[in-house]
């Protein structure tokens, strides 16, 4: 009884360990057979113009399989598109041989390794149309289309941002009213948008920048004129902007570089008032002179009067400098002068009052001592010159 018991047991081992073996060499046997394709297909990234590689690994193909490398087309019904058999590309597209360099836009490279065989798909002269998938598929004969071995390659085709040309780069606007800035773009990825002012300074609403393509200025103000620029930057360089200038429209405003300038009468002196006249459109400008009876009556640029307007760095956006020279102030000249500005939207206007003094103010005054300064630069200037007629009388 133990013995047949024992027997039983040993045949039973044998017949598993058989089956094992078998099986083993079966699946073995299969698998020499069957194509494949090992690895992943690494995505690949590249820019516009640059060359894409797309690499499908095969192994155990043998002369009853072919390797196909097609596009899938997400238009067209999503037919793909075959572009090569094994080691031949057996479609060129639409652009064919490149007319620079004499290449084609689709190549192909078979390298074997051992039982590996790297089917490497090459993109010449990237664009945006080609980005997409790619499908590596092993066509075995014999074998319906669902079983055939397939895999996916991404191909991202990055491009620089662009800005569309067509957005307004100047927009004048009145004080108090509202402007949305649109800043479209296009690129791959899709850029981040950036306003900020073109001088630094920060922008209406707070802050130095603005992320997004619209800016809103609410409520505008006469400093609110300016330039803004928005910048798009996907990483892909180089990145993009552009400029929109930013008018404001606004009634014109005065203020004096000093609201009082005195002056000693009856000696040849000058009086020099100014005045900072600020307005858009530029405002046109006018001294006027209060009379004793009070009225004003408008100043000429003439012999008495030499009107000049200014330039200066220090003057913002929109800022006019202006000065009326009083010459050889007399005691009628003391009294109130105004500065007056006006557009189309109204007149802004100070007063500078012109006082007497004892001394001599201001600096063309002669220094205390009796010899001015003027006369001594004068002297120097002399002496440079002389000395220059002599040089080149003895060269
Ligand atoms: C494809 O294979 C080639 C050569 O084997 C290699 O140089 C390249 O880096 C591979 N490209 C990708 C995207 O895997
Ligand atoms: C700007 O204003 C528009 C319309 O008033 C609004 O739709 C948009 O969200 C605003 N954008 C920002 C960044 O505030
Ligand atoms: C946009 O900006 C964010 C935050 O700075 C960054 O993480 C992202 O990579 C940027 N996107 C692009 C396309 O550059």
């Amino acid at each position: 009884m133990v013995d047949v018991c024992l027997n039983f047991r040993t045949s039973s081992k044998m017949f598993t360990i058989t089956f094992i073996i078998l099986v083993g060499i079966s699946s073995i046997f299969v698998e020499a057979q069957r194509p494949d394709i090992v690895d992943e297909i690494l995505p690949e990234v590249k820019q516009k113009n640059q060359i894409g590689y797309l690499n499908c690994t095969v192994v155990n193909k043998g002369s009853e399989s072919v390797v196909q490398w097609s596009k899938v087309e997400t238009v067209n019904g999503g037919n793909p598109i075959l572009l090569s058999e094994d080691d031949k590309i057996v479609y060129q597209g639409n652009t064919g041989i490149n007319e620079d360099s004499g290449l084609r836009k689709y190549d192909m490279q078979s390298r074997i390794n051992g039982r590996r065989v790297t089917y490497m798909l090459v993109i010449r002269y990237l664009a945006e149309e080609d980005a997409g998938d790619y499908l590596c598929t092993i066509r075995i004969q014999g074998v319906q289309w669902p079983e055939w071995p397939k895999k996916i390659g991404k191909l991202t085709v990055q491009i620089a941002p662009q800005i569309q040309p067509s957005i307004n780069s100047i927009y004048e606007k009145d004080i108090g009213s509202s402007l949305q800035l649109t800043c479209e773009s296009h690129g791959n990825p899709y850029p981040n948008i950036t306003w900020k002012r073109e001088d630094g300074q920060e922008l209406p609403m707070g802050g130095f920048q603005s992320r997004g393509a619209t800016l809103n200025l609410t409520d505008i103000q006469r400093n609110d004129r300016g330039n803004y620029i928005c910048v798009a930057d996907n990483n892909v360089k180089p990145p993009d902007s552009f400029k929109v200038e930013v008018i404001v429209f606004f009634q014109p405003s005065c203020r004096p570089v000093q609201s009082t300038v005195g002056q000693a009468q009856n000696r040849r002196f000058n009086a020099k008032l100014e005045c900072i006249v600020a307005g858009y459109p530029q405002p046109s400008m006018k001294w006027m002179k209060e009379t004793e009876n009070g009225k004003l009556i408008e100043i000429d640029d003439d012999d008495k009067y030499d009107i000049t307007k200014q330039f200066s760095s220090q003057l913002q956006n929109d800022e006019f400098w202006y000065t009326l020279l009083v010459k050889n102030v007399q005691a009628k000249d003391y009294t109130n002068y105004h500065c007056v500005g006006t557009n189309k939207y109204g007149d802004g206007e100070i007063t500078i009052a012109l006082f007497e003094t004892m001394e001599c103010q201001g600096s063309n005054c002669p220094s205390p001592g009796g010899a001015g300064a003027g006369t001594q630069i004068q002297a120097s200037v002399f002496t440079v010159l002389l000395f220059g007629l002599v040089s080149l009388l003895v060269l």
